[in-house]
């Protein structure tokens, strides 16, 4: 079996992590243990540089075309006055929307040799495993209408609308409960009902669904502003947390915190299984951006682009021992008191992003022997 993996570095630091990602593929296929077909393209800024829009309808047709996407991270100063929507960032919204990647799974897992790199107590973060689901081809990211309009009057208005079907909400629900029953069986679904009328359907939507399918998994329901407050409180009460796009996008960057930086979080973004081939379409990613303060320093954590192949090895080619040895690589790597900067303490070794991806490679490698 060969897997069609399209590689999309994109802006800013997503060239740099995604080489340390090439090389682990290089050697994978080289060591028979996988085999993969690989397709580049521009994304993001580079893309408009190229191209003039965001993502080309060439790159489009090879991501429908591939089994999965890599994607680096777009966006930057550079690129702050380009019309809206041409923006970096429009490449990666049209991915998600045209794929229906309605599924975004953001784990924020605490390394045992990161226990004291958070900015919260040892105790608060350490055995940390939760993961936030996040809806992400609806809410506010898409609603309509979605316009600044002028007013006439010396006024304007900026317009965003937040928008959810049953539907949306079902799925994603479905999502959540799935996978807390193979975790610790409970979902935390977080909404603002309390102002919001898709907030209201939201917790209703989950209501029933739980009621009617997922009796057996735990369901609470919590208002998103408190939810954010014990995320940092106490993030361990927390297994599943369900939440719509914007909150998601918020509630997920503050995880990263508890896992010692925005350097260490992966994503998948899944799509729905197909009836027939029963494949789902998916796009792999760090959390984190293009960090324009670092970008061509060589000083980038690899470590949550590296975890995003983990997270595509188990969830879109089932090689759940290969992504289980990439993760334990990664931990070792950690363990071998080996930092980059966003993760460096007292006593530990500094490397940049090479450095720090060879580390994980030649444990990869040594677990594979
Ligand atoms: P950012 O995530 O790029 O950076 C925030 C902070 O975290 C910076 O100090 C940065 O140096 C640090 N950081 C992030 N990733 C790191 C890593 N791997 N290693 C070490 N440090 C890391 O967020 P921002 O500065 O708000 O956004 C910059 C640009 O990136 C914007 O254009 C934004 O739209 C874009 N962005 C893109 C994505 C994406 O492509 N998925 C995600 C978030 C932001
Ligand atoms: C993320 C990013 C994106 C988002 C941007 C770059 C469009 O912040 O993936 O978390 O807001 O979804
Ligand atoms: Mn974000």
């Amino acid at each position: 079996m060969t897997y069609k993996l399209l590689l999309l570095p994109g802006d800013g630091i997503g060239p740099e992590i995604m080489n340390e990602v090439r090389e682990i593929l290089g050697f994978m296929d080289q060591a028979g243990l996988a085999s993969f077909e690989l397709e580049e393209d521009l994304v993001g800024g580079a893309a408009y540089d190229a191209h003039g829009a965001a993502i080309s309808e060439e790159a489009m047709a090879k991501a429908h075309a591939a089994d999965a996407v890599l994607f680096g991270a777009v966006g930057g100063p550079k690129w702050d006055r380009v019309p809206y929507d041409v923006r970096p960032e429009a490449g990666l919204l049209r991915l998600r929307k045209e794929l229906d990647l309605f599924a975004n799974l953001r784990p924020a897992i605490c390394y045992p040799a990161l226990a004291d790199s958070s900015s919260l107590k040892r105790e608060v973060v350490e055995g940390l495993d939760i993961l936030i689901l996040r809806e992400l081809t609806g809410g506010t990211y898409f609603g309509q209408p979605k316009e600044i309009v002028d007013l006439g009057n010396g006024q304007k208005r900026g317009i965003d609308t937040q928008v959810y079907d049953t539907y949306e909400i079902e799925r994603i629900g479905r999502v959540a409960f799935e996978l807390a029953r193979t975790r610790r069986n409970k979902v935390t679904s977080m909404e603002k009902r309390n102002v919001m009328k898709s907030g209201v359907l939201w917790n209703e939507v989950m209501t029933d669904l739980h009621r009617r399918d997922y009796a057996d998994v735990e369901l609470e329901h919590m208002l998103a502003d408190a939810g954010a407050m014990q995320l940092v409180r106490w993030p361990k009460q927390f297994d599943v947390i369900v939440t719509d796009n914007l909150f998601g996008d918020i509630l997920s960057d503050v995880a990263a915190m508890l896992t010692g930086s925005l350097g260490m979080l992966p994503s998948a973004s899944l799509g729905a299984p197909d009836p027939v081939s029963g494949k789902r379409k998916a796009l792999y990613e760090p959390v984190h951006g293009t960090a324009p303060d670092i970008a061509g320093k060589g000083m980038a954590n690899p470590i949550a682009m590296i975890a995003s192949l983990a997270m595509c090895l188990r969830y879109s080619f089932g090689l759940t021992d290969l992504a289980a040895r990439l993760e334990a690589a990664i931990a070792n790597a950690l363990e071998s008191g080996l930092r980059t900067a966003d993760i460096m303490s007292p006593g530990m070794t500094q490397v940049g992003t090479n450095g720090m991806g060879a580390a994980v490679l030649t444990e990869f490698e040594r677990l594979s022997a």
